[in-house]
């Protein structure tokens, strides 16, 4: 027991320097806090208090989680090698302040987690046991994960750090987790792409067409400047960035999360422009911005009305027939409801695509009109949506019921990333929260199966 805590304080004072349990990642904020879905997660401001109102006890949470800081993608990891081959091979100068990366490997891994990356879902699991201990002490949650690698072990992760906090005194941990198949045909609400019709995530020509529009507003006098510091290199547009990139993506390497040097070559206007850049990529392609994005999630949100109501027609009857697997889903083994099998407590373990497209199902972001692309727009402007303030690494999204002294029926409530998401559409009061069967109602996109018709010729 006590080499336990002793450990738990290690794990803790190891990465004490910039990624906490409470406020996750919080070194060089103007700039880290600004990288889209590259940036570790941090506990975004909240309009409305994120605590448990007075007079309300938590009687449900259903976590939704992406996976922790991994390297780049194989795809994007090709592009990364090509641009320092190129700046490497033709650069006849480099200035002071790019010297660095004359000698610069690059060696980054591909797609798997990173050591900082396990240590950001370890963080989540403490900060979730933490945060709903009077659930959290009593029951452990149901675990579900999407069969990537880095989706699994991030699940994993999680499942340690909850079980350190608890004590490491539950018999059962390992906790059991229920892998979903990613691989084609197979129906996975955690990873929905079975629907033909759908541009592909971020590499649909929607979100590709919004990415170039806006980088191309401010790029020019970057790539101006870079290709300064680097003489002969003719870095392109999309080279630059590419190089912008390489901080997150260096930082994230480090197990402390030191800041990259990368990162100082750019000033924080332009930081806040490539935030949102990768805003505009994830609006069009997963969310409103994509005709079939809102669609991807309708599995899930189904499986959640499901679960919030303890209903399994929900995900069995006719409208239902979209990502969700109905042979896992019939079953209280792999997909267990209440009353007769108390279950407050599930976690989900996801890619940053899916949680967008489930938000978007739901209709989080309804009162976002879509994103301009020429013109930089604040969250305020667009309803708390950035891809920074909702799908960073190790992104969570806490799907609450309350009972509360004053009111008949619970209430449903939604906060991502520690910012409370105000309901929409079904009369949400002055803290965003919706009775449940008012947000039942409101979910008439999502028990009607979305879009999924038009998934198919
Ligand atoms: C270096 O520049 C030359 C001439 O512009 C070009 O042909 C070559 O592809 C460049 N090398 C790399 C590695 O990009
Ligand atoms: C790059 O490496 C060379 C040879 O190891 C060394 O002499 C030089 O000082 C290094 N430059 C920088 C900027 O680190
Ligand atoms: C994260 O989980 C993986 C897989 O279970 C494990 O190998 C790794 O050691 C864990 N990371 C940490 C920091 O404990
Ligand atoms: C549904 O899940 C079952 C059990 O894991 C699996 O055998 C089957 O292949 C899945 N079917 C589809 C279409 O995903
Ligand atoms: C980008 O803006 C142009 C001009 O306003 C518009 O025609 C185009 O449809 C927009 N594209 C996206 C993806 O918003
Ligand atoms: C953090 O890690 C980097 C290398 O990953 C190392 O150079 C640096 O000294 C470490 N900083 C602290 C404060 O531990
Ligand atoms: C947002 O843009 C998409 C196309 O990118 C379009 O299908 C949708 O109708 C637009 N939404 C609104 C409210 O204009
Ligand atoms: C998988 O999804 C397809 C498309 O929605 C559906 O027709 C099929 O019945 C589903 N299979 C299972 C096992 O749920
Ligand atoms: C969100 O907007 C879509 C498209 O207009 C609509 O179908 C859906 O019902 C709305 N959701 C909510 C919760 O208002």
């Amino acid at each position: 027991m006590l080499s336990i805590i002793l450990l738990g304080t290690f794990i803790s004072l190891g990465s004490a320097q910039c990624d906490t349990v409470e406020t996750g990642y919080q070194c060089d904020t103007s700039i880290s806090h600004n990288w889209g879905n590259y940036a570790p997660y941090f506990s975004v401001p909240s309009t409305i208090s994120a605590d448990t109102p007075a007079g309300c006890s938590i009687s449900f949470v259903n976590l939704l989680s992406r996976h922790g800081a991994r390297f780049p993608t194989t795809s994007k990891t090709t592009e990364y090698e090509e641009l320092f081959e190129q700046i490497h091979a033709n650069t006849t100068s480099y200035s002071a302040e790019y010297d660095f990366i004359k000698n610069y490997t690059y060696d980054l891994g591909a797609n798997d987690l990173t050591a900082f990356g396990q240590q950001e879902m370890i963080h989540s699991g403490i900060k979730f046991y933490e945060r709903y201990k009077t659930l959290t002490t009593l029951y452990t949650p149901f675990f579900r994960s999407s069969s990537d690698d880095r989706v699994v072990e991030s699940a994993q992760n999680f499942s340690q750090g909850f079980h350190q906090a608890r004590g490491s005194i539950d018999p059962n941990y390992p906790y059991p987790i229920l892998l979903i198949s990613e691989d084609d045909g197979q129906n996975n609400t955690l990873y929905a792409q079975l629907c033909t019709n759908y541009e592909d995530g971020p590499d649909s020509d929607i979100a590709n067409d919004a990415e170039d529009t806006w980088r191309d507003v401010w790029i020019s006098e970057v790539k101006t400047r870079v290709n300064d510091n680097l003489i002969d290199a003719s870095l392109s547009k999309s080279q630059i960035i590419y190089l912008m990139d390489q901080c997150p993506f260096n930082t994230i390497a480090n197990v402390n999360g030191t800041i990259s040097s990368f990162c100082g070559l750019f000033n924080e206007m332009e930081w806040e422009n490539y935030n949102y850049y990768r805003s505009l990529s994830k609006w069009y392609a997963d969310l409103q911005g994509n005709p079939l994005g809102p669609t991807q999630g309708v599995g899930f949100a189904a499986e959640l009305i499901a679960r919030m109501t303890n209903n399994r027609n929900y995900v069995t009857d006719a409208n239902s027939y979209t990502s969700i697997n109905h042979t896992l889903d019939y079953f209280s083994t792999t997909f267990p409801l209440g009353p007769d099998l108390v279950h407050p407590l599930y976690a989900d373990f996801s890619h940053d695509d899916d949680l967008g497209s489930i938000f978007a199902a739901l209709g989080l972001y309804n009162s976002t009109a879509n994103l301009s692309n020429i013109t930089l727009e604040t969250t305020t402007q667009t309803n708390g949506y950035s891809a920074g303030w909702t799908v960073p690494f190790a992104a969570r999204a806490y799907f609450e019921k309350m009972v509360c002294l004053s009111e008949v029926e619970e209430l449903v409530r939604v906060v991502i990333n520690d910012r409370v998401v105000p309901l929409q559409n079904c009369d949400a009061d002055s803290l965003g929260r919706c009775t449940l069967s008012k947000f039942v109602a409101s979910q008439s996109f999502v028990t009607g199966g979305g879009l999924w018709g038009q998934c198919f010729d």
